[in-house]
């Protein structure tokens, strides 16, 4: 078990490392990430990594871009952690 930061909502949850992070989130009854698809496919769930090792599953390039992904932007549907992970909510400019 790893415990999930969410910095950017003060929220914190414990995630195991089969877990993806929405999943855990949503076993505890928490929605401090945004939550959709479950499957990379809708992008709501776009979150940056600030600290903490990860594991990575593939990301589609419409959802993440190779500089997003550079700067630890990922969707939180396809993120297992690896070790205590502190994150915060993206927000895409796009959405501003
Ligand atoms: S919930 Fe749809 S891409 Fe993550």
């Amino acid at each position: 078990m790893h415990t999930i930061f969410v910095k950017s909502e003060e929220e914190e949850y414990q995630c195991r490392e089969d877990q993806h992070l929405l999943v855990a989130m949503k076993a505890v009854g928490k929605s401090c990430i945004p939550s959709g698809c479950h499957g990379g496919g809708c992008g709501v769930c776009k979150v940056r990594i600030l600290a903490g090792d990860v594991e990575r599953k593939v990301m589609s390039r419409k959802h993440v871009s190779e500089e997003e992904q550079q700067q630890g932007i990922s969707l939180a549907c396809r993120v297992f952690p690896r070790s205590t992970v502190t994150l915060e909510i993206y927000e895409s400019t796009t959405h501003q």
